[in-house]
């Protein structure tokens, strides 16, 4: 079966612990599709990858961020504007669903099309930035 987003050598960004970050939030993002698809639906294992997930998002974002602060990334602002954007939205997510609100079909979409975006292009942009720096 071929998985919801499947991972691609087109997210490698060429920084290790960042793509393993990366790798490891594709791979949720198909955990919690499976589980919103299956037909023997479990809340409690979906709120866990769901919590995981929003956990995990925003300790991502701020390993980036506090690379961006400490390097003085020139998009800083912009880029952190991208992370609270879907910061809110995935909490939104998290607190809808605790409020007995089904996670939507659209919903996942919308977490794959943001993924993809973001660490395609928003991502890829601080690469060179990075690499001058010294980070791999
Ligand atoms: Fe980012
Ligand atoms: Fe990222």
């Amino acid at each position: 079966m071929t998985s919801f987003m499947p991972w691609s050598d087109k997210f490698i960004l060429g920084i290790d612990s960042i793509d393993e970050q990366h790798h490891w939030l594709v791979d949720a993002t198909n955990r919690l599709h499976e589980q919103v698809e299956s037909q023997m639906q479990d809340d409690t294992a979906l709120r866990e990858i769901l919590e995981g997930l929003v956990d995990y998002t925003v300790n991502h974002f701020i390993l980036e961020e506090e690379l961006f602060d400490r390097l003085g990334y020139p998009e800083t602002d912009a880029h952190k504007a991208e992370h609270d954007d879907l910061t809110r939205q995935a909490i939104q997510l998290l607190l809808d669903f605790e409020k007995g609100k089904a996670v939507s079909e659209e919903a996942l979409e919308f977490l794959k099309g943001w993924l993809m975006h973001h660490i395609l292009r928003v991502d890829k942009a601080y690469v060179p930035f990075l690499q001058e720096h010294g980070i791999k």
